[in-house]
């Protein structure tokens, strides 16, 4: 049989770190890949090249799986974000972020749990890019919402809620103001959500869910939204399940999906080997359930439980002191 061949994206600032670390302990726990190397993010720009270039967008569409570590954007002016481009470009429509508590990580809300997953939409609203400045002084950005998006986006959720025999479906908006917009999407998912009468589905205006998610996040399941409310909410989520260093992410397509953690470049560690890979450890283990590969899943999420909850040996965002090298290496010690 050939080899599984993976896109791999290192990224910029703490990628190239987080990336050789997963890539590592894939390795070790036994996934052969022919690892196919492409460029995004400012290491592109560098070079004089798009922060996509054409070829990465066509190897990826080739070879259908990718594994991305984080793109630097500059805020303001500067490239626009390869992300978003990657994501358009590919239609990856459905961003799938998990947040879960592990063993023996502290959180900011003790030993509770939390078990929930967001599944936001990837390609539409303030991301859509049409920003203009139709007089001096002042900036419009128009948010898209459109009828097909909004569907395929809750039906992805509710199929995947089925699946993993989840029992609530909670759709995230503001459509008390956004009437139109944020309007249609909540009718969409109620539309939708008539073929899935097994599951509990409901709404809640997205400042509401805010609060309760830091007060009752317990009470959520699923979590089904527009694109900027799943980027907020998906890192308030990483900071309730012990910060941005276990937040893993799945960028979901018809024909192509790329793995990625919920977390940044993070420039202000970068190149200090400090890095925890964790959050892109875990969308590896996405990865591997997308491709069946559920044996090796299996296995390299009971070691990193075990990591966890043993605590000798934590990078420094979960208060331990370990090195990005040194969490590997203990990774790969406690593959069973
Ligand atoms: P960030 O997520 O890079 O960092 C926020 C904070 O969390 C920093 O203090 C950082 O040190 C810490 N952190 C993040 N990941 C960590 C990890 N694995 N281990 C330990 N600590 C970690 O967010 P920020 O600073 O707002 O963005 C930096 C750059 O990343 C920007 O250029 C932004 O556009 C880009 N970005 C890229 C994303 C992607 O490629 N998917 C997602 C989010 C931001
Ligand atoms: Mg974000």
């Amino acid at each position: 049989m050939s080899k599984q061949r993976i896109a791999v994206i290192p990224g910029d600032g703490i990628g190239p770190e987080i990336t050789e670390a997963t890539i590592s302990i894939l390795e070790a726990a036994g996934f052969q890949a022919e690892w196919v190397y492409l460029e995004a993010g400012l290491g592109a720009v560098d070079k004089g090249k798009p922060p996509v270039p054409q070829e990465t967008i066509d190897a990826i569409r080739d070879i259908g799986t990718a594994l991305k570590g984080p793109t630097t954007t500059p805020s303001g002016g500067g490239h626009s974000s390869a992300n978003v481009t990657l994501r358009k470009a590919l239609d990856l429509f459905a961003n799938v972020r998990p947040a879960r508590v592990l063993p023996g990580v502290k959180t900011v809300f003790g030993d509770r749990n939390l078990d929930l997953i967001i599944v936001r939409e990837n390609t539409e609203d303030l991301y859509a890019g049409i920003e203009f400045m139709p007089q001096k002084d002042t900036a419009l950005a128009i948010k898209v919402i459109t009828r097909e998006g909004s569907e395929r986006l809750c039906k992805y959720a509710l199929v995947m809620a089925r699946e993993q025999g989840r029992k609530r479906v909670t759709a995230v908006h503001k459509a008390n103001i956004m009437k139109m917009a944020d309007g249609m999407f909540l009718d969409s998912f109620y539309r939708v959500a008539k073929e899935f009468p097994e599951i509990k589905c409901d709404d809640i205006i997205v400042d509401n869910c805010c609060m309760q998610l830091v007060t009752k996040p317990e009470q959520f399941d699923v979590l089904v939204t527009e694109n900027l409310y799943g980027d907020i909410i998906s890192d308030l989520c990483a900071g309730l399940v012990g910060g941005l260093g276990l937040a893993p992410g799945a960028n979901i397509g018809e024909n192509c999906a790329v793995f990625e953690a919920v977390h940044g470049s993070a420039p202000d560690i970068a190149g200090k080997g400090v890095a925890n890979p964790t959050a892109l450890l875990m969308s590896s283990i996405m990865m591997l359930r997308h491709l069946g590969r559920h044996d090796i899943a299996d296995k390299i999420a009971n070691s990193i439980m075990r990591v966890c909850s043993d605590g000798k040996c934590l990078t420094i965002d979960l208060g331990g002191k370990a090195s990005t090298n040194e969490y590997k290496v203990e990774v790969i010690g406690q593959l069973a």
